[in-house]
C-alpha cells in the first residue's frame, strides 16, 4: 500500500472527473495524498531546496550540534537503558510567517522562500475548492472558514525543517506522532531522505520520498468543517542514523479569532441523531489546548474546547 499519487494538471483535462474522484478518495480515506503536475515550477522548487541547504549548513547546523536535545540524547545513551526521549523532536526548525524575522545570512532565501510561498499559498486555496466540490459544499465555503468569514485572514506559515542524522534513532522520533492542528498542509519533502509515516488502518506506512511532489494532508479543522468526512489523520518522522532531511511544511490554518463548525450542509441528514463530535469553537481557543496536547489523541481535544 502506497500514499496515492495524484497528477493534479489532469484537473483541467479529460480527466477531471477522474481526478476529481482521486482527489475524494485520498481525503476520505487516507488523509495524505501527493501531487505531481501541481502548476509549482521545477525551477523554483530546485531554488527552495538550494537555499534551505544552505540555509541550514551556515546557519543552523553548529546550533544543532550544540542544543540541549542533542546532550539529551548523549546522556541517556550513556546510561544504556532502553528509556526512550519523548518530549523531544530530532529536528531543526524554524517558521516563516509574513511578519517575522526571517534568516538574513543565506544569500536569496527570503525572495526564494516568499516567492515559494506565494505559489504555496494558491495551491492550498485551489485545494480548498477542490473539497468544496467534492463535499457538494457551494464554492469557496472551506476557504471562507479558513479566513474567519472573509477577505484574506488565512494564517499561512511554514515551517523549514532539517531531521540531522541520528546516531540512535532508536531513542527518539525525528517528530512525535501527531494530527495537524490547522487546515490544509502542504509538504515538500526530501527527495531521497525517507522518515515520514502515516498512520493508515492501524499501520505506520512511508509516506515515500518523490522528488519534486507536494505531498498534501489535511488537519483537525477540515476534519471539523468536514463533519468528520475527511478525518486528519496522525503521522510522524523517524530519526535515521544517515541523511539529513530536509522537509518544508506549509500550513493553511484559520485565524486565531475564526469561528469553526462543521458545515450545515454536512450534518443536515434525515433521522440522525444530533452528534456532538465537533463543537462550534474559537480557533484561538482550540489551538491553546493543541499547545498542551499536541502529541495525544485529538478527540479529548474536540470534547475539552469551549463551545460557543
Ligand atoms: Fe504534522
Amino acid at each position: 500500500m502506497a500514499v496515492p499519487v495524484i497528477d493534479f494538471s489532469n484537473l483541467n483535462g479529460e480527466e477531471r472527473a477522474k481526478t476529481m474522484a482521486l482527489i475524494a478518495n485520498g481525503c476520505e480515506e487516507w488523509g495524505f495524498f501527493q501531487l505531481i503536475n501541481h502548476g509549482i515550477s521545477e525551477e523554483l522548487l530546485e531554488r527552495v531546496k538550494k537555499v534551505t541547504s544552505e540555509f541550514y549548513k551556515l546557519e543552523r547546523e553548529e546550533n544543532f550540534k550544540n542544543s540541549a536535545t542533542v546532550k539529551l540524547l548523549h546522556d541517556i545513551a550513556e546510561k544504556k537503558s532502553s528509556e526512550k526521549l519523548e518530549n523531544v523532536d530530532w529536528e531543526d526548525v524554524i517558521t516563516l510567517l509574513d511578519d517575522n524575522e526571517w534568516p538574513e545570512n543565506t544569500q536569496s532565501f527570503r525572495e526564494t522562500m516568499s516567492e515559494y510561498r506565494s505559489e504555496l499559498k494558491k495551491l492550498a486555496e485551489k485545494l480548498t475548492e477542490v473539497m468544496d466540490e467534492n463535499l457538494g459544499l457551494p464554492k469557496g465555503y472551506i476557504k471562507k472558514a479558513l479566513n474567519g468569514g472573509e477577505g484574506d485572514n488565512a494564517f499561512f506559515g511554514t515551517k523549514v525543517s532539517h531531521y540531522p542524522p541520528c546516531p540512535y534513532p532508536e531513542l527518539v522520533n525525528g517528530l512525535r506522532a501527531h494530527t495537524d492542528a490547522g487546515g490544509v498542509i502542504l509538504l515538500f519533502q526530501d527527495d531521497k531522505a525517507g522518515g515520514l509515516q502515516m498512520l493508515k488502518d492501524g499501520e505506520w506506512l512511508d509516506v515515500q520520498p518523490l522528488p519534486n511532489a507536494i505531498v498534501i494532508n489535511t488537519g483537525d479543522q477540515i476534519e471539523v468543517l468536514s463533519n468528520g468526512r475527511y478525518k486528519s489523520c496522525w503521522h510522524r518522522v523517524l530519526s535515521a542514523t544517515d541523511g539529513n532531511r530536509r522537509s518544508i511544511a506549509s500550513f493553511y490554518n484559520p485565524p486565531l479569532k475564526a469561528t469553526i463548525s462543521p458545515a450545515p450542509q454536512l450534518t443536515e441528514k434525515e433521522n440522525q441523531q444530533v452528534d456532538d463530535t465537533y463543537p462550534k469553537f474559537v480557533f484561538g481557543d482550540y489551538m491553546s489546548i493543541y499547545a498542551e496536547q499536541k502529541f495525544l489523541p485529538k478527540e479529548p481535544r474536540f470534547r475539552a474546547v469551549k463551545a460557543i
